[in-house]
């Protein structure tokens, strides 16, 4: 399915179709909540890292250097992706595993600090926003893409147990990975996305702060099921 134009004045905090925003730092789980969280309410869900990750592969991919904002907001407004399920296509070719490698996150930090590039997946991020509601996790879910966004968690954990995390997942999949150079990666990557001028990495004053690092991923979906219940029926 290629990503066709939303609404100009999409109704994030709508009843009819509520948005949950799900910020927080690299590795802090917010990916897999969300997930968790989308599939016990029967919502859509976006990860909207994805989208920067793909840019990067791409950019990668067409020879588009990370120092060229203006051809990668190029890019960015013609990327040809698709997602099914956990698979993410682009131009065509399953890409799932080649977008979560440490190489492209570190590229998809990088690109993502670029204005042009961010306005440019504006669009495509939401059109995500589709009834009966949407999950969607990120750095800016709340604070730009959905601002009137129903229910807006801030997730994290230390960043010692997001590096934990972090080496367990990659060496599930069967990749290379070395836990100091992954707290290193993180730590970088925490300064980078805070300290970036546009949408950079923080609470919004309207977000709840949800803290994992002593939490289950059941525990955590069952924490932010239990805020979306108290905030909907207000
Ligand atoms: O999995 P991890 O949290 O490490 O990263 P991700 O959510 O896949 O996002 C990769 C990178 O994209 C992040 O380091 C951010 O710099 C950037 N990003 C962003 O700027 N805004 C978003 N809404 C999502 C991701």
């Amino acid at each position: 399915m290629m990503m066709t134009n939303p609404s100009p004045l999409t109704p994030h905090a709508s009843p009819e179709s509520p948005v949950i925003a799900i910020d927080g730092p690299s590795a802090s789980g917010k990916g897999t909540v969300a997930q968790l969280v989308a599939q016990a309410l029967g919502f859509h869900y976006l990860d909207s890292g994805a989208l920067y990750r793909l840019l990067a592969l791409a950019a990668g991919r067409h020879g588009v250097s990370f120092d060229d904002e203006e051809g990668l907001a190029r890019l960015a407004e013609g990327l040809a992706i698709r997602f099914e399920g956990s698979e993410v296509w682009l131009d065509g070719e399953p890409v799932g595993d080649a977008i979560r490698t440490e190489e492209c996150g570190n590229g998809a930090s990088r690109i993502a600090a670029y204005p042009r590039v961010r306005a440019a997946l504006l669009d495509l991020q939401r059109a995500f926003h589709k009834a009966p509601g949407l999950v969607a996790d990120g750095r800016d879910m709340g604070s730009v893409v959905f601002p009137g966004a129903m229910l807006k968690i801030f997730l994290t954990a230390s960043a010692e147990v997001r590096a934990d995390r972090r080496y367990k997942q990659l060496m599930e999949k069967g990749m290379h990975a070395n836990i100091n150079q992954i707290l290193h990666d993180i730590r970088q990557r925490d300064e980078r996305d805070s300290a970036r001028s546009v949408a950079p990495l923080q609470k919004c004053a309207d977000a709840s702060l949800l803290d994992t690092s002593s939490l289950t991923i059941v525990e955590a979906v069952d924490e932010v099921l239990a805020r979306f219940k108290q905030v909907r029926v207000r």
